[in-house]
């Protein structure tokens, strides 16, 4: 596993220098005729990245064809849900690009979740492709972390952090009970490309805890992140970063 470290003055930099690689990294894709298959987080962390895409240059020059949007997580909630993951990244970026319907693969929070997790799964397997460990390889995976070092919908301590042959999982907030659905860590540690995007400082102790590997730090499923053979990637911005 190859690690990266970038941290930034502020997150407006951090979305700009993000946004930037992104949009070089489909380009050169593009030229493959490739498509590329990527799964964005949720939260709010990723919304000024996001609205990079929505101006130009990026809403022109990204090849949107290409590229097959999933989600890490969703929230059990309808897409119209101020807690939906997919109205924010629709809001931020998707309702304002080319993207074909058919690339944008949302996780129907409506949906009762044992026939969404099962139908989302499916989803997974018929489009993107799988690697020679059985699962599934997303070009990029874009993660964030809360403020007890969960990502996507992995929370500590539980039972869906050992899930070892599901696609997705089925998870419940620990804090509020809100059912989500989640990719679980096999298929993000398949990952080619991991980025973690932290910012603010109440994180700031959690990423030196886990940068850091300080006693118990793997109690946090943001540091079970390990691809198996991609990249990881931090994207922090000072605050996150002031601890290291
Ligand atoms: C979600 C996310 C979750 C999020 C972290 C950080 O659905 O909530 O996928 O893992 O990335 O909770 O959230 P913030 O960016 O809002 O701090």
């Amino acid at each position: 596993m190859k690690l990266e470290i970038y941290i930034f003055s502020n997150s407006q930099q951090l979305a700009d220098t993000l946004a930037e690689d992104f949009r070089r990294t489909l380009q050169r894709k593009a030229e493959t005729g490739e498509s590329f298959f990527v799964a964005l987080s949720g939260g709010s962390s990723p919304r000024k990245f996001f609205e990079r895409f929505a101006v130009s240059p990026y809403r022109e020059e990204i090849p949107w064809g290409n590229i097959h949007f999933f989600w890490g997580d969703e929230r059990c909630v309808p897409p119209d849900d101020a807690e939906s993951n997919f109205k924010m990244a629709n809001e931020a970026f998707l309702s304002h690009v080319a993207i074909p319907d058919k690339n944008t693969h949302r996780i129907m929070g409506e949906n009762p979740p044992q026939s969404e997790a099962r139908r989302y799964e499916k989803e997974i397997q018929d489009h993107v492709p799988v690697s020679k460990n059985g699962l599934p390889q997303f070009d990029w995976i874009f993660l964030g972390m809360g403020k007890d070092g969960h990502t996507a919908s992995l929370f500590p301590g539980a039972p869906t952090l050992h899930e070892k042959e599901a696609v997705c999982v089925i998870a419940e907030h620990p804090d509020t009970g809100q059912t989500r659905i989640s990719l679980t860590l096999p298929v993000i540690n398949n990952a080619k490309r991991i980025s973690f995007l932290v910012t603010g400082d109440e994180k700031a102790t959690i990423v030196r805890e886990i940068l850091q590997k300080r006693p118990s730090y793997l109690n946090y499923p943001a540091a079970k992140v390990k691809p198996f053979n991609g990249v990881l990637e931090w994207y922090l911005d000072n605050s996150a970063a002031k601890d290291l």
